[in-house]
């Protein structure tokens, strides 16, 4: 009997490219997954109109709506699995999630960041990497815990800043690694190889004490 296909979320809250990249790589067939639901926090972000254009469905939840995180959220996670999702992607989903949130999909949920973390939590990681000089950066897949861009790190794309880079120019440039490196980390876990357990992330039944790096 052939296993059958996990079923992902992808939340998003603006563009979408992240989602695009998931909805390429499996028409292309390199990613075995399904996608149950695309979700958004706002109903004119544009990966809306990605997944309808791929035949997606799609759920708007505004964040406004509600009293507060948890509330948002129990309201989400009512969506997710009404859809019986196994497992939760954040693509661009700009909202912190509530404690209740990550405990009730815990170890379920990836994130991608647009920095090497744990450098650069938070917002604005570009330009930061530009001030202080940096000569690397890239971006982190990581599972999500209650702390911020602090959960177990799975996979870095990095990338050397080149001499006079603008902020906009590296935020393509990284936006390019992320369209790989998360895909390929799915991709690990839709087939079973990767875990998070303990607070660390296993692959292949190894704890990865630092995440595996790509250079683009
Ligand atoms: C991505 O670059 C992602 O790394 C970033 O938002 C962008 C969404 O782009 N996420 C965060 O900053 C989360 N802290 P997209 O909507 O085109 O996929």
């Amino acid at each position: 009997m052939s296993k059958q296909r996990n079923r992902a979320a992808i939340l998003i809250s603006g563009s979408g490219s992240n989602l695009q990249s998931f909805i390429d790589h499996i028409e292309r067939r390199e990613l075995d997954l399904d996608i149950a639901v695309v979700l958004s926090n706002r109903a004119d972000a544009f990966g809306l109109q990605r997944a309808a254009d791929a035949g997606l469905p799609t759920a708007v939840v505004a964040h406004g709506d509600f009293p507060g995180r948890e509330a948002f959220d129990r309201a989400v996670a009512g969506i997710l699995d009404e859809h019986e999702v196994d497992l939760v992607i954040l693509a661009g989903f700009m909202r912190i999630l509530s404690p209740w949130f990550v405990q009730h999909y815990a170890g379920r949920v990836l994130n991608v960041h647009p920095a090497l973390l744990p450098a650069y939590p938070g917002l604005d990681t570009h330009q930061r990497v530009l001030d202080a000089g940096d000569r690397w950066h890239g971006s982190t897949v990581h599972f999500v815990t209650e702390e911020l861009d602090a959960g177990p790190l799975v996979l870095q794309g990095r990338i050397a800043v080149r001499d006079g880079e603008t902020a906009a120019e590296l935020a393509t440039r990284v936006q390019a690694a992320e369209h790989r490196i998360y895909p390929e980390c799915a991709a690990l876990y839709a087939a079973g190889r990767l875990q998070m357990r303990d607070n660390a992330a296993w692959l292949d039944g190894e704890k990865l004490e630092k995440p595996l790096v790509r250079d683009f």
